[in-house]
């Protein structure tokens, strides 16, 4: 039995198909960084004409890759939600049709369980329940998931997500769309004890993020306080201490609440994704704090990290339990969760 499914929440246009038994038999994923990074961020109606022009050859590519034809498809996904409400339009309408003209059901997948469904798909056995982290452009969120589709919020960020934060300090520093992969190249060749930068709610109980203040910290750092604006610093130690101090800054709060989440719901699995957990430096520090705490840690490779629609298969439990969706199918672009 084949799914395929589409992804057009953001900026990358993304179709897959896998399988019942979660075998991913093609996830092609057409960027649209080309077209932002000279905005220094995702134009959301950009991203919405360029998912209208690049879905349909993508959808073609992903079929050629699995060697199949339309007719061989038994069931549409698509992800209606969170995301930017024109761009998830596009996919949403697509996929309608094409549930349509197949006959085939309809799906829909929540983008953010998809996140750390990848983490499922990788580790091809199960993970829940388990802590679950989403880090992204667009969310910062713990969870506590009992099932792939029963989600509880335990807490997120109170203003940025930690992926617009890497995104916003890049834009600091001068180096870049999209942020996360430039200010990670750059903080390999400085210090992370350079700066001492602040880690909010760090010794606190609360499950919760604030990367607002960070992200200033940074341009103050750079400039003094007096002003926001200079510069931009070229290549050299300042730069490079400023990315790798705020890396370890952002690193060492999401560790600390991974591990205040564990105890609290007293879980030993934790899944993490969304495309800041593509860092390397963050994939290293949960590992020691997996093997310090005895903690089973899911990180899928950086490919499923970030946006791609093979995470999309967290609908193949809705297809078991035959809960379809209807034809009227919305795009829901804020997240609302299960609980
Ligand atoms: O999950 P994703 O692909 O899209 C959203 O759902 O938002 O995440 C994109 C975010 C961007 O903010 C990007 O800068 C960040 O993930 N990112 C990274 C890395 N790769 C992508 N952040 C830190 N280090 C990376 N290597
Ligand atoms: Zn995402």
């Amino acid at each position: 039995m084949n799914f395929l499914a589409i992804e057009t929440s953001c900026d990358e246009t993304s179709v897959a198909i896998f399988t019942d038994d979660l075998r991913i038999r093609a996830n092609v994923v057409a960027s649209q960084i080309d077209l932002h990074a000279r905005f220094g961020g995702v134009v959301p109606e950009v991203a919405a004409r360029a998912h209208l022009q690049r879905l349909l050859p993508t959808m073609d590519e992903a079929l050629k890759q699995a060697n199949l034809k339309l007719a061989d498809i038994g069931a549409i996904v698509v992800m209606n939600s969170p995301g930017l409400v024109g761009a998830l339009l596009v996919g949403v309408s697509a996929a309608k049709m094409l549930a349509l003209t197949l006959d085939v059901p309809l799906l829909d997948a929540n983008h953010i369980e998809a996140h750390i469904f990848a983490a499922r798909m990788a580790a091809g056995r199960d993970i829940f329940p388990c802590v679950g982290l989403v880090v992204s452009g667009g969310h910062t969120s713990l969870f506590h998931c009992k099932t792939p589709l029963d989600f509880e919020l335990l807490g997120g960020t109170i203003d940025d997500a930690a992926g617009e934060a890497f995104d916003k300090v890049a834009a600091t520093l001068g180096l870049g769309f999209p942020g996360g992969p430039a200010v990670e190249r750059e903080a390999a060749l400085g210090d992370p004890k350079a700066y001492a930068l602040p880690r909010s709610f760090f010794k606190d109980d609360r499950l919760e993020f604030s990367f607002s203040g960070l992200k200033t910290a940074v341009l103050y750092a750079l400039h003094g306080p007096s002003t926001t604006r200079g510069p931009l610093p070229g290549p050299g130690p300042v730069r490079a201490n400023l990315a790798a101090s705020f890396q370890q800054a952002v690193i060492d709060v999401l560790v600390a609440k991974c591990g205040q989440a564990l105890r609290r719901t007293n879980l030993k699995r934790l899944a993490v994704g969304g495309g800041v957990s593509a860092n390397r430096a963050l994939r290293g520090a949960l590992e020691t704090l997996g093997q310090r705490d005895g903690i089973d840690l899911f990180i899928p490779s950086p490919a499923l990290c970030t946006d791609n629609a093979a995470m999309a298969a967290v609908a193949v439990e809705k297809w078991h339990r035959r809960t379809f969706a209807s034809l009227d199918l919305d795009a829901v672009p804020t997240y609302h969760g299960n609980d």
